[in-house]
């Protein structure tokens, strides 16, 4: 507030002839200009109050950027050779959830200050379809990339790499450093690391290195060394600074201090002296706590420093969220105390499994002896809160020998957690892919098939109120002692609706198994669920997943079963494990709904009432020839499912959208485990 006006102007005088030729400045209390430095900013880009650099805010589908204000000289009048420069910077990237996050964060050296018509998502704010890998665009980028986009060739979903001209990176390597051995780093483990960017004028040669932000000097070893003479992609004078941008998936990009100057070593970020980033929230502790306070009545003055200390652990440990609206849930309430107990503190050992919703636990309550299976959701909105519990407290109520049943939930303080019947074999899924250990014969799988197709019918039809499951896939399906199948996860789906801004559409499910009118309209319904029962029908038959990678191209299951079909030989496409032990017509029907689930028309699509009748062979399922599929149609749907996905976040934009990252993104999106 009291800023001293006269050091302020005896620093911008300072800095009026430090502009010209090798510059050096550095950020080190906050790009606020308390140092007499400010920035350019434009898109999200923004500047906390304590002085935090914040690409973007929390928007998705938007990018940011900042520059240095004044333009950075390159080269010298004479000849044309670049000049050395050396630069390091703190970032952060934080995503709303631990295992996905949206894009990177540049450090950019372009010919203008901000780039014009580029776009955000995987372009990073740095090009667009256009102009992305034309030399005419003179730009040299470093980029922390949290996304695997494999149009541009991108290694992993968590990579360094250097850019010039194009986002297809000239080198790239894994993020981490070395520190004797090498060491990875997760680019949006919301933990602030440093960056060195250095160019070498004379020997043409760039180094990029990173290191946690206690690690103060620089790792010897740099992560990425290239050689490349940068006189013929920077202009004489060019402007430097980041770029950022957010993808699908809400996620804060941070730049905390910087340094940089030309012909020299840039100062090193003394990491004390660098504002503070926001706390994370989630980690504040509980005000709403409400576990039961116990009465010290006795002894009171001998007992009270350890007792207080002893109540305030506990307290903490076993806090909850308990709101008067709950109260009438009584009976499918939890304690926290108890599931703690039943999973043993939820220890490593009792983890059964880790989706994009959250980690599942196997635990023992300790009054029944009963054994279940909590999922623990994280879960900040407090919005919709209520409206979903209701619903969970109805889904509750929900019996089906082929659902997963929902025993009850408990609330803390940003964190959700359902109780649900423990299913000793575990998901189907693990049965299917991946050369599985033990593989199901057709006649269990025929028997999975049917009892899924019944619990469907029953949400869709059976039940007082119509329930839509949204994510019908195999990883959904346990099977319990009997190897029955049981549809699990119903509704959790919604807890993601429920927590957004009713205006953005926000889609949940797995693509691959998203209808293409559920991807353009967001709404789910009963044919949605049909369309992903499809590609479950696909997938059993198949041992194959809706969509696999290999190689450069995505191989999408129901076309090939199509084209199984279509060369009249649609038992090809079976699992080969099934050997000659299986049931032609079952296979062959299963294949043939799997198709007509997938139709493009929703009307086309059975109800699951239909479904039901033809697996059990109490209606003939319609000719084929009838089923009125063309190869364009079954093709078109998928294909056109997955644009209007992008569409559905791009349109404003106006680009297309890539299935690649998309692949990525809503797959870990919907939870996939
Ligand atoms: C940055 O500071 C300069 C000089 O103090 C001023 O002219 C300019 O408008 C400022 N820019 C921004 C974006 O605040
Ligand atoms: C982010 O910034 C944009 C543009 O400044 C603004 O319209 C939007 O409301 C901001 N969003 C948030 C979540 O602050
Ligand atoms: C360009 O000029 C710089 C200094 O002015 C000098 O060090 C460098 O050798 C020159 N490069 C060439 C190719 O002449
Ligand atoms: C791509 O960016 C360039 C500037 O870098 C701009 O001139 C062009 O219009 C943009 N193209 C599209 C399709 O937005
Ligand atoms: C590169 O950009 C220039 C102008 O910006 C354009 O004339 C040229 O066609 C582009 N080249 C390619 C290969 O797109
Ligand atoms: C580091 O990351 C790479 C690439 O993701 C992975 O292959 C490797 O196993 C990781 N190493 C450790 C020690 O986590």
């Amino acid at each position: 507030m009291f800023v001293k006006l006269s050091v302020l102007l005896v620093l911008l005088m300072l800095l009026v002839p430090a502009e010209a030729q090798d510059l050096n400045f550095i950020y080190n209390d906050g790009f606020n200009g308390r140092s007499g430095l400010n920035v350019s900013l434009d898109g999200i880009a923004e500047i906390t109050q304590n002085g935090i650099l914040k690409l973007t805010n929390d928007t998705k589908q938007k990018s940011g950027h900042a520059f240095y204000p004044n333009p950075v000289t390159f080269k010298n009048l004479e000849n044309d050779t670049a000049f050395s420069f050396s630069t390091n910077f703190v970032f952060a990237i934080r995503s709303e959830y631990t295992t996905l996050s949206g894009h990177g964060i540049a450090f950019v050296i372009a010919p203008t200050r901000g780039l014009p018509g580029a776009l955000p998502s995987q372009y990073l704010g740095l090009f667009n379809g256009s102009n992305d890998g034309n030399f005419t665009n003179h730009v040299f980028a470093v980029e922390l990339d949290t996304i695997q986009s494999t149009e541009f060739h991108d290694m992993n979903e968590n990579h360094v790499g250097i850019d010039i001209n194009g986002l297809h990176s000239v080198k790239a390597a894994s993020a981490g450093y070395f520190d004797g051995r090498f060491k990875n780093l997760t680019l949006f483990s919301g933990k602030e690391m440093r960056v060195w960017v250095e160019y070498d004028g004379t020997k043409k040669q760039i180094e990029v290195t990173m290191a946690p932000i206690d690690v103060a000097t620089k790792p010897s070893t740099p992560l990425l060394s290239l050689k490349y003479d940068l006189s013929t992609v920077l202009y004489k004078t060019m402007y430097v600074g980041f770029s950022s941008s957010t993808g699908s998936v809400l996620t804060s990009h941070y730049v905390v201090g910087w340094s940089f100057r030309i012909n020299g070593q840039a100062q090193d970020l003394i990491a004390s002296k660098l504002p503070k980033l926001p706390s994370i929230p989630g980690k504040k502790r509980s005000m709403l706590f409400t576990f039961g306070v116990p009465l010290i009545s006795v002894s009171l003055v001998l007992l009270a420093v350890s007792g207080v200390l002893y109540v305030i652990n506990r307290k903490r440990k076993f806090a909850e969220v308990l709101e008067d609206w709950e109260l009438e849930y009584g009976p499918q309430r939890f304690k926290y105390k108890e599931l703690y107990i039943a999973t043993k503190g939820f220890r490593e050992k009792e983890l059964l499994g880790t989706g994009g919703f959250g980690k599942v636990y196997r635990g023992l309550l300790p009054s029944s002896k009963i054994e279940i299976a909590v999922k623990r959701v994280s879960h900040e909105s407090r919005q919709g809160m209520k409206e979903f519990v209701a619903e969970i407290v109805s889904i509750g109520r929900l019996r089906h020998r082929n659902l997963v049943q929902l025993l009850g939930y408990c609330r803390r303080k940003g964190e959700l957690l359902l109780v649900y019947d423990y299913m000793p074999n575990g998901s189907l899924d693990k049965y299917l892919y991946d050369q599985p250990e033990v593989t199901l014969n057709w006649s269990l799988r025929f028997k999975v098939i049917k009892g899924v197709a019944s619990g469907l019918f029953y949400l869709h039809e059976e039940w007082e109120q119509v329930v839509i499951h949204r994510d019908v896939k195999a990883s959904n399906v346990l099977l319990d002692g009997e190897s029955n199948g049981r549809l699990g996860d119903f509704g959790l789906a919604r807890l993601y609706d429920h927590g957004t801004d009713p205006q953005t559409t926000h889609i949940v499910g797995t693509l691959g198994y998203l209808a293409p009118e559920h991807t353009r309209t967001g709404r789910a319904t009963t044919s949605t669920d049909v369309f992903a029962f499809g590609a479950f029908l696909l997938e059993v038959a198949c041992g194959k997943r809706p969509i696999e990678t290999q190689g450069p191209e995505d191989v999408i299951l129901v076309d090939w079963v199509f084209s199984c079909w279509n060369r009249s030989n649609i038992l090809e496409a079976r699992d080969q494990s099934f050997g000659t032990d299986f049931v032609a017509e079952e296979v062959e029907l299963v294949l043939k709904l799997g198709l007509l689930c997938s139709h493009s028309e929703p009307a086309a699509r059975p109800s699951m009432r239909q479904v039901v009748q033809y697996l059990a062979g109490d209606v003939v399922l319609p000719e084929v020839s009838l089923l009125g599929l063309s190869s364009s149609g079954v093709t078109f749907a998928h294909r056109e499912g997955f644009d209007d996905y992008a569409m559905s976040y791009q349109s404003s934009i106006g680009t297309r959208f890539s299935h690649s990252s998309y692949v990525a993104e809503s797959a870990l999106l919907s939870g996939g485990r």
